[in-house]
């Protein structure tokens, strides 16, 4: 057993003083057994704990080290602005530079707002949606996480097409109103909202790769089948590409289905490391954003020099020739041989991945496509993988809804050592050998 009495101890003092000992709920390990790991370390693919064992970390700090951990190139840049003060509350040019970035390769960015926090781009992006259509309403998708703003913290009433009940203590009735939540790849749910609500709908939002509930691929059609609907109703469509963005692909889903939102929201790579995200969308929209346009939004902490610097640092390393492709072929490799000792095993467990982003769903099903089609056993085997993976050297996140992350750092000894590692913690969980 991997010894974890310092991380322990860390815990006991860290829960005096925070809410459940964290600062951010999945952290507290109340998904899994024992109590969270605190780390001390991370270069490249692996990390480090306060008890001084090492991993191989996919979990990636939830998304944002696409580079790994503590990357030269970011690591420069930002101690070299650093130096110079970390904040100024003026206009700087690493802020022109990132928007420059993304809007020089990113067909559907005409313009970009920072912000500190994905929450914070998805908030405020709605603001903007409902601002330029002069709509109140939003829908949203069951098994699709947005951050924690009150209008989003909404699950689906009791048919289709009601209006939502909150999933947090402290949302008034009066903002859950405005949210209708449907099951995700179901047209004929998106007809019948639009049929009753249609003319109060400022936009329909989505992870175009939802995965926050597990990794639930939508088909192409899906996808396609809202921007027509759109289209037809003057309905804007959003992207919440918090996840996908920068991780699929520079365009993120979009860029890789090929389908233009109207409005998109970034946040995790977007930073380097560093609390950023952002929301954009073509000039039209852009425009409404204050100072410009009617449509209030501000931050102290926005366009910090020192965060700014850290995204522009990594996003130019995403842009080099075949970057993406390399991170999907370890990740292919990865679930590939995971997948085939699962079926040698008759182990009933699938392993889906896209880009560089997998899910193991320990379940047999092929597609598992809405939150409904998740096993309710999964958590329960996730646990006894969990501990396995841990005793092998190997971190995820602790909860069988979250996804992995395969970075450039990972290299093709550390997919091994993951291949072997979880094929002895699938036999653990599903007892072979
Ligand atoms: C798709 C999506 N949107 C929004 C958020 C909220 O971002 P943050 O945690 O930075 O507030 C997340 C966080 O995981 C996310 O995955």
């Amino acid at each position: 057993m991997i010894n974890r009495s310092r991380s322990n101890q860390l815990f006991e003092e860290a829960k005096k003083y925070l809410p459940g000992g964290v600062n951010s709920p999945v952290r507290a390990f109340r998904s899994v057994n024992g109590s969270p790991l605190f780390m001390t370390k991370g270069k490249g693919s692996k990390i480090w704990d306060e008890d001084g064992n090492e991993y191989v970390d996919f979990c990636c700090s939830w998304g944002p080290l696409i580079l790994g951990h503590a990357n030269d190139d970011v690591l420069s840049l930002v101690s070299n602005v650093m130096a110079d003060g970390t904040s100024f509350g003026t206009p700087n040019v690493y802020e022109t530079e990132l928007a420059k970035l993304i809007v020089d390769n990113h067909r559907f960015v005409d313009k970009v707002r920072f912000v500190s926090s994905g929450t914070e781009a998805v908030m405020s992006a709605i603001r903007l949606a409902r601002g330029f259509t002069g709509k109140p309403k939003i829908i949203k998708f069951e098994g699709c996480y947005h951050g924690h703003a009150d209008s989003l913290m909404v699950k689906a009433g009791s048919g289709l097409a009601t209006l939502g009940t909150s999933t947090s203590a402290g949302i008034p009735e009066s903002f859950v109103e405005e949210t209708i939540v449907l099951p995700l790849n179901n047209e004929g749910a998106v007809d019948e909202a639009i049929k009753k609500f249609g003319g109060e709908i400022a936009c329909i939002i989505i992870e175009p790769i939802p995965a926050n509930n597990g990794l639930l691929l939508q088909s192409k059609s899906f996808l396609e089948f809202l921007r027509k609907r759109c289209d037809e109703t003057s309905i804007l469509l959003f992207f919440d590409e918090v996840i996908s963005g920068f991780r699929v692909g520079f365009e993120g889903a979009s860029g890789y289905f090929g389908i233009k939102p109207d409005i998109l929201s970034f946040g995790k790579i977007i930073g380097g490391g560093f609390p950023v995200g952002a929301y954009g969308a073509r000039a039209e929209l852009m425009d409404c954003v204050s100072p410009d346009g009617p449509v209030y939004q501000a931050g102290t902490l926005s366009g910090n020099p020192v965060a700014m610097a850290a995204g522009v640092a990594q996003l130019q390393v995403c842009l080099q020739d075949g970057f993406y492709d390399s991170l999907k072929e370890k990740t292919s490799r990865l679930t590939r041989e995971i997948q085939a000792f699962a079926d040698d095993q008759n182990i009933p467990f699938h392993i889906f991945h896209i880009g560089s982003i997998f899910w193991a769903s320990f379940s047999n099903k092929n597609r598992v496509a809405t939150a409904d089609d998740i096993d309710a056993e999964a958590p329960e085997k996730f646990k006894m993988f969990y501990d396995e993976l841990l005793e092998q050297g190997i971190y995820i996140g602790p909860s069988s809804y979250e996804v992995g992350f395969v970075s450039a750092a990972h290299s093709e000894s550390d997919i091994d050592k993951t291949i072997d590692g979880m094929k002895k913690a699938l036999s653990k969980a599903y007892d072979r050998n």
